[in-house]
């Protein structure tokens, strides 16, 4: 059985080394396993809720398309895309939205975190709340639903996203299922390995923080960036304590065994912190510099990471497509077309199911009755003096030939050739007669093929 893998990043910022260690390199390393089956994209609908700017926004889609592409992700392999570009997703936006329980969204973390603050400040406790912030997790739910993914490999701060959009899974497929789980549930997947990168001033390297090392850009800036990193005071020459470094940390992440080990003894040796830092950037641009290289020529060729895009699009929609057409089926939203077809058919199976039952009266005349689905009397005939005009009269009726049917107070009859061939006998109101006269006409109602 393959694993399906999803996970996005969103389109806000230029890639750092953080975001490289801890989500882009495990990703594709994952990707390559013989049993995963692996979806990545630019999460850009949800860039919206946090930014408002144009060009940032469409500046952060391509350097963070390029930077998948630069690292060595295989787009034969995996499904590559836009959120943006897969329209069934804002649908089925909705179709869970409309399940998502209010309750469930309040106590989102990030929701929450912005109505502490507001409260604090006294403001009205949603001030600068959009919808968007709100309903963020049931976006989120969408994109890992609409692929059915088994593993979203995600930050912590994002586990509590996956178990809405689980329980909003659930919620569906226990609402429109009749027993069939639409969704799978997601689990969310973080790597203990994998290192969650301290920024240049020790904290979690983070675009918020404003302390991370760019990845791509230029050797140039991530050389100024190094030169800033926090170190403590000791001089060359003093014992430094590799494991209270956060240099050290950076050093690991992408170091063999063998070169790690080199440099913890080199820093207890008392490796000055310039060189610790020269030290650094040789490593890195070691590791990355080719990276680099491939991360500018996508850049400089817009028009080709849109194909590459497209092309994903493509294929996550051969799967988005058909799945949303089921699930708008199962709520409710289907063609009049098959509708037309589907009471047809009940219309069919009506008339088929009816059936004429003669039977001799206690004085011997004839009679009939014609008996619906379920058994239910819906005509009993008059007597008939012989059994041939008996057998007349319900044929004729089964003619296919316009009823006449006439009301007579809360009664009806059935007439042939201005004869009464058969009296109801009387409903509680109109209204019960008129349902008891269509119900017959129904199933006298000539097959149509
Ligand atoms: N919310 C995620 C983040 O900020 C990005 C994201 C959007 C995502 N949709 C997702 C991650 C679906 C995993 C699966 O990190």
């Amino acid at each position: 059985m393959t694993t399906r893998i999803l996970t996005g990043i969103t389109t806000t910022g230029t890639p750092h080394l953080g975001n490289y260690a801890g989500a882009i390199r495990p990703a594709i390393v994952a990707s390559r396993k013989s049993d995963a089956d692996s979806f990545y994209f630019l999460a850009d609908y949800h860039a919206l809720i946090k930014c408002d700017d144009p060009l940032r926004i469409q500046r952060s889609r391509l350097e963070i398309a390029a930077t998948w592409l630069a690292a060595g992700l295989d787009t034969d392999r995996v499904t590559f895309y836009r959120q943006s570009d897969i329209p069934e997703i804002t649908e089925l936006t909705w179709l869970l939205t409309c399940v998502a329980g209010k309750g469930l969204l309040n106590r989102a973390h990030a929701y929450k975190a912005s109505v502490d603050k507001n409260v604090e400040a006294g403001e009205d406790p949603d001030a600068g709340v959009t919808m968007g912030l709100f309903s963020y997790p049931v976006l989120m739910a969408a994109d890992i639903l609409m692929f059915n993914a088994h593993q979203v490999p995600v930050g912590r701060d994002q586990i509590q996203h996956v178990e809405m959009a689980r329980d909003i899974g659930q919620r569906f497929n226990h609402l429109f299922g009749n027993g069939r789980e639409f969704f799978v549930m997601p689990e969310a997947l973080i790597e203990e390995g994998v290192a969650t990168l301290p920024g240049l001033d020790g904290r979690k390297m983070s675009k918020s923080y404003d302390n991370t090392i760019p990845l791509f850009t230029s050797a140039k800036d991530m050389k100024d960036a190094i030169s800033r990193i926090v170190t403590d005071s000791r001089a060359p020459g003093e014992a430094k304590d590799p494991d209270t470094s956060h240099l050290f940390t950076l050093f690991q992440a992408f170091a063999t065994p063998a070169q790690e080990a080199e440099f913890r003894e080199a820093l207890l040796q008392g490796l000055g912190w310039g060189e610790a830092k020269s030290r650094l950037f040789t490593l890195l641009d070691t590791e990355l510099g080719e990276a680099r290289e491939k991360y500018h020529q996508f850049i400089a060729r817009p028009a080709d990471l849109e194909d590459i895009l497209l092309a994903g699009a493509a294929k996550a929609r051969k799967v988005a497509t058909p799945f949303l057409g089921e699930l708008r089926e199962a709520v409710g939203l289907r063609s009049f077309r098959e509708q037309a077809q589907a009471t047809t058919a009940t219309k069919k199976k009506a008339a088929k199911a009816a059936r004429f039952v003669s039977f001799r009266d206690e004085d011997g005349s004839f009679r009939f009755r014609l008996l619906g689905a379920d058994g239910e009397q819906l005509l009993l005939s008059r007597n008939f003096a012989d059994g041939k005009a008996a057998g007349q009269a319900s044929k004729q009726l089964q003619s296919g030939a316009a009823l006449d049917v006439r009301s007579e107070g809360n009664a009806f009859t059935v007439w042939l050739d201005d004869a009464c061939v058969g009296e109801s006998p009387a409903f509680a109101d109109a209204a019960t007669r008129d349902a008891a006269v269509e119900a017959l006409r129904l199933a006298l109602q000539p097959q149509q093929d």
